[in-house]
């Protein structure tokens, strides 16, 4: 279900509540990928609403391209099911194909064409009707703002507007279920942002549920409605961004600073629910570790009301993803993306990201 687009949000990233009783647009079901020996994907299931943007977060290794090559017919699945649009990846991969965009981790654009000629091949490809596809082709081009670039050759674009590219051709033949793996992966932060946008201003113009991999956390926890942590084949944690980091306890700081708060606010602000420390920095700021930021900032501004007690300043600093993956895995994604390969995209220094 999309929610309607609102221009004081986010690009339409607002994250709606999760509906189960929603229907599903993929479902992915006890599904196993063994390559001999070796478990790539190990007994995993989800299943993502229509309209959500869906993560798979998880070091490299981690099986989620393996799992994007399942659910969109690429690779054999060992065993379990996967449902895409309500059909069997197995038993009618063509019915599955024509619901499905696909964007591969490596570039795959030809740097020879230009980006126009880029995407017409795609749609040629796809049947789109001749009469349709330059509306939306110049549709696309508009959206991932490069409908300027369009008679530029794909080999002067930079690394981000070749991704960028690449979704929009990946759009050209109005899929409603679209796989991203790793966008964003060697993009500089600027290019990355751009991305997200981009995917927002999509999502604003077309009915898609998007399935995204990442490794970045900062991406997922800003893009997705809902992230599955992967790791070692496994599904080790699967919630909406807020309430993962809310599953973790502990580490969330509370800055506070009052205007002339009594004699006994530090013993007071120790009382409020999960507190497990209150520190008295002078000037009437107050540094309180709670096991609940939202909680614990509720009761602070309630007391701090019925007590007559101004509050002048309040930051709360909540857990990040990046805590909640190493609540779940028992290591730092850091540590594992500094052991694996990164594919480097060229930057063409002089263009815009
Ligand atoms: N064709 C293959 N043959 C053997 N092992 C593979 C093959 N493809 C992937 N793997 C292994 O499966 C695991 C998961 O890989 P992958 O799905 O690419 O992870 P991710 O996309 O999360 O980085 C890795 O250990 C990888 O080496
Ligand atoms: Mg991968």
């Amino acid at each position: 279900m999309m929610s309607e687009p609102n221009p004081h949000t986010n690009h339409g990233l607002e994250k709606p509540v999760y509906d189960p009783a929603a229907p599903s647009a993929i479902e992915v079901d006890h599904i196993v990928k063994k390559y001999g020996d070796f478990t790539a994907v190990d007994d995993v299931s989800f299943s993502v609403k229509e309209g959500e943007i869906f993560g798979l977060l998880g070091p490299n290794g981690a099986g989620k391209s393996t799992l994007i090559r399942m659910m969109t017919t690429l690779i054999p699945i060992t065993s379990g099911k996967a449902r895409i649009g309500g059909h069997d990846v197995a038993k009618e991969p063509n019915a599955a194909r024509r619901m499905i965009g696909v964007i591969p981790q490596a570039l795959t654009s030809d740097l020879d064409l230009t980006v126009e000629e880029n995407m017409n091949i795609y749609a040629k490809l796809y049947d789109v009707p001749a009469k349709e596809r330059k509306k939306s082709i110049d549709e696309l081009l508009e959206l991932v703002d490069l409908i300027k670039w369009r008679d530029a050759a794909t080999k002067t674009l930079s690394g981000g507007m070749r991704r960028r590219l690449e979704i929009a051709r990946g759009l050209v033949h109005h899929p409603h279920i679209f796989f991203l793996d790793e966008p964003t992966t060697g993009l500089d932060p600027v290019s990355r942002v751009a991305v997200w946008e981009m995917l927002g201003n999509i999502k604003e113009h077309r009915q898609l549920t998007i399935l995204i991999t990442t490794h970045y956390m900062d991406e997922a926890d800003r893009l997705c409605d809902r992230i599955a942590i992967v790791d070692h084949g496994k599904l080790v944690a699967l919630d909406a961004p807020a309430a993962l980091k809310a599953s973790v306890p502990g580490s969330n700081v509370i800055e506070a600073q009052f205007e002339n708060p009594p004699a006994n606010w530090e013993q007071r602000l120790h009382t409020l629910d999960e507190v497990t420390s209150v520190q008295h920095e002078g000037a009437g700021m107050y540094r309180v570790l709670t096991g609940n930021g939202s909680r614990t900032t509720t009761q602070l501004v309630e007391m701090a009301v019925q007590s007559g007690v101004p509050v002048k300043s309040l930051s709360v600093q909540n857990t990040t993803l990046d805590d909640v993956f190493v609540h779940y895995t028992g290591r730092q994604l850091r540590d594992e993306l500094q052991k694996a390969y990164a594919f480097v995209m060229p930057q063409r220094p002089g263009l815009q990201p």
